[in-house]
This record gives C-alpha cells, sequence and structure tokens, in this order.
C-alpha cells in the first residue's frame, strides 16, 4: 500500500481521479488493543463494519481471534486468512446451506437465533449436533443509539423464556445477545438490556453460559460526544456481575463502529460547482452511505493542489456520481466558500460502513487505499492516543492536524 504523510500531500502529489481511501492501520490496532485490555471478556470484531484486509490485519495484530460473521462470504473471508481465528454466525437469520458449510466445512460452533424456526434450521442443518453454542438474541430498546438496529431482529421479553428453553434442549453453551443500537450514546443502554436478559433468564428457568452485549460502542462525530468508553466497560462489568448465569459465564462484546471508524478518511474530488451545490465523486452508492441516507455528520475538509482558499466559508449540499436523485448528501456541509471543480473534499471518521457500503451501481465504485500518517479527527482512546500526538510532533515532523481527544 502507498503511504502519504497526509491527505494533502496525497492530492498534491497524484491528483486522485478516483475516490481514496486514507487509512491509518495504527488506529485500528490502538482500538483493539485497548478493547484487549480493557473489556472484561472476548472481543468479537463485527467485520461488517469494515472488512478491508488491511482493517482485519490490525485487529488480528493485536491479538483478537474471535471474529462476529454474518454471511458465508465473510466467513471464507476470515478462514482464509487467519486459520487460527474463532467465528460466531451472528446473523440471526442464515439459509440451510449457509449453517451446513459453516458447521462443517468450517469449523463454526456459535450461531445466534431470535425465533424457533431458525433454531429448528441450525439443528437440522447441523445434523443435531451436541457441540452448538446458541446464542438466543434479545429485542432491547435502542432509545440511547443514534442508528437504531431494533425494528428487524430479536425475540421479544414475552417470548424470549420459551425460546431459551427450547434453546437450552440443543445447546451445549447457551447465550443471550442484544445489540443496544449503534452509536450508543449511554452506557445505562447496557445495563437496562442486561437487566431485561436476567428477568427473562429467571422466567425461563434454565442455565445460561455466554452474555454477549453485541456492539453499539460509540466513536466521535460533530455533536456527538459520548462518555469515556471506560465507564461503558464499568457498567458493564457490574451489571454481569448481578446476572443470574453459571459461575464461569463467559462475557462477549462484538465492536465493530469502535475499532475502525477513527481509522479511515475518504478523499472525494470536486466535479462541479453547479447552483450552490457541489457534485463530487463519491456518494451514496460509493462511500458516503451514512452521509446521505443518516445525514451522519462527518467532519469535513478542503484540499487544493496548487494554492490555498480564499474568503470565508459556506454551506453546500453535495451530488454524488450516480445519475440517481437519492445520491445526494444534504449535510449542510461547511467549505470554503471558493472551492471549485478539481479541489477534494476529505470526509473524516468513516471507517465504519463506509467502504463496507460501497456498490458498483452506473459504473462507479471504484476505490483507491492509501496509508496515511496523521491523525484522525477525534480519537476516544483518549491515554493511548495523547502519546501518539507527542510521538507526531516530534523534531522535524510536522503535526498536520491537532488532535482532539475524546475524554
Ligand atoms: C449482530 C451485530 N453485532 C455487532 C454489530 C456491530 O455494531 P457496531 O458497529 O454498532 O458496534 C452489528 C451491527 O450491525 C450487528 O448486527
Amino acid at each position: 500500500m502507498l503511504t502519504f504523510h497526509t491527505p494533502l500531500d496525497l492530492v498534491r502529489e497524484r491528483l486522485p481521479e478516483v475516490p481514496v481511501a486514507c487509512v491509518r492501520p495504527e488506529r485500528v490496532s490502538i482500538a483493539a488493543t485497548w478493547f484487549r485490555d480493557n473489556f472484561p471478556g472476548d472481543v468479537l470484531y463485527a467485520v461488517k463494519a469494515n472488512p478491508s484486509p488491511w482493517a482485519l490485519d490490525a485487529v488480528y495484530a493485536a491479538g483478537l481471534r474471535w471474529f462476529d460473521v454474518a454471511s458465508e462470504q465473510e466467513i471464507q473471508l476470515i478462514a482464509s486468512r487467519y486459520p487460527d481465528a474463532k467465528m460466531a454466525f451472528m446473523h440471526p437469520v442464515k439459509s440451510r446451506k449457509a449453517i451446513e458449510r459453516a458447521y462443517f466445512e468450517h469449523g463454526v460452533r456459535v450461531f445466534s437465533l431470535d425465533c424457533e424456526a431458525e433454531l429448528e434450521k441450525i439443528v437440522c442443518a447441523t445434523q443435531r449436533a451436541e457441540d452448538l453454542t446458541l446464542i438466543v438474541r434479545l429485542a432491547v430498546s435502542n432509545q440511547d443509539a443514534a442508528y437504531a438496529l431494533s425494528n428487524k431482529f430479536g425475540v421479544s421479553e414475552e417470548a424470549a423464556p420459551a425460546l431459551l428453553q427450547k434453546a437450552r434442549r440443543y445447546a451445549d453453551n447457551l447465550g443471550v445477545s442484544f445489540h443496544v443500537g449503534s452509536q450508543c450514546m449511554s452506557p445505562s443502554a447496557y445495563r437496562d438490556a442486561m437487566d431485561l436478559a436476567s428477568g427473562v433468564i429467571l422466567k425461563a428457568a434454565v442455565t445460561v453460559d455466554v452474555v454477549d452485549v453485541g456492539g453499539g460502542f460509540p466513536s466521535a462525530y460533530p455533536g456527538m460526544t459520548p462518555p469515556d468508553l471506560e465507564l461503558y466497560v464499568k457498567v458493564i462489568k457490574s451489571a454481569f456481575e448481578g446476572m443470574p448465569v453459571v459461575m464461569n459465564a463467559k462475557l462477549w462484546c462484538e465492536p465493530g463502529r469502535a475499532l475502525v471508524a477513527e481509522s479511515t478518511s475518504i478523499l472525494a474530488r470536486v466535479e462541479l460547482v453547479k447552483d450552490g451545490a457541489l457534485h463530487i465523486n463519491d456518494g451514496s452508492y460509493g462511500n458516503l452511505f451514512d452521509a446521505a441516507h443518516c445525514k451522519w455528520p462527518f467532519p469535513v475538509k478542503a484540499h487544493r493542489a496548487d494554492g490555498a482558499f480564499e474568503g470565508g466559508e459556506q454551506t453546500f449540499k453535495l451530488y454524488g456520481p450516480t445519475c440517481d436523485s437519492m445520491d445526494a448528501m444534504e449535510g449542510p456541509f461547511s467549505l470554503p466558500a471558493d472551492i471549485r471543480e478539481g479541489d477534494y473534499i476529505e470526509f473524516g471518521m468513516l471507517g465504519a460502513y463506509g467502504v463496507a457500503m460501497q456498490t458498483r451501481f452506473n459504473g462507479f465504485g471504484d476505490t483507491e487505499t492509501i496509508h496515511v500518517e496523521d491523525l484522525p479527527w477525534t480519537s476516544m482512546y483518549a491515554v493511548v492516543e495523547k502519546r501518539a500526538a507527542s510521538a507526531a510532533r516530534r523534531p522535524g515532523r510536522k503535526s498536520p492536524r491537532r488532535l482532539k481527544v475524546v475524554r
């Protein structure tokens, strides 16, 4: 992978023709190491957040060996890259063939479910295997999350006890899981979900071997400054201690966003300025799905290859490159008023659900990946972050961006 010190250096030297993912694998290492050292249980990286080889390698190099996979493609990717990795197939809806191949060809033993029909599929497709870890996903409140995930999956509190009892009959190990929603802004959401899980377990009167608190751990975006991650871990740890589970029950989490969001920014080129809007070469069918469809507040910065911007800032709406009028990012994005064709816009904090979401619609979708050495916009990993910031300021090295440490 090519390396540039900063995205601006890259713009000056290469004038990239297609969008560029400016990646900082060391930020993934810092995040994964933090989770490894601070979460009091097993950390399963949610591959869907960013399945790029450099991101997976950074997670693996930090010592994480568990991966939360949602599809056969993700299973094959992890199995081929890391033969010693352990995988949990955490999509609550899987085809029988996918379950069968996961179990018999890839050694997957952990499967999630949220209804009896899926339990029946898992039991049949694995030929009534006796070494299954079955994780029952519970529906929990997503009210503290910026991105709710509660509409589609999760058994209701009322129906959960009966499902747990049925799953217990086939499970070597039985677990409960939930997802409090992505970018969860309040640690108490985990405690509330764990309290709900405790109630359901007591009603079912089953032994439970695994508590999986899912993903949802936040990153920092403009206007969204979450509490310290330490607080999330503290709340989870204390709630876990009070749960009616077996003595040596395992605690798991499945972070996606929190491990990768800070690592990547996306560089897109302005192709046209028209009627107060900017048409750029990346959009909702590319790396900017969340900016378009969720109005996610990604930070932006403009880069000019051959000079400086003059005058003040102005707010712009952005259009992506495809012919679909839904390929639009309302923003508003505050950028230099004199921005013009050939300038570049860098979107920060796009390591999660960025490149992972891109399509080939309309023939677009090429993205270059380039390693950059500057700091991300913000970081949740305050202590390690401070160390990295002082290293970046060492003599002879120009620090391109002041680091805002979230605390
Ligand atoms: C089952 C499961 N686990 C983990 C994650 C990762 O969530 P996050 O990126 O919010 O940490 C997701 C995201 O959709 C998920 O569906």
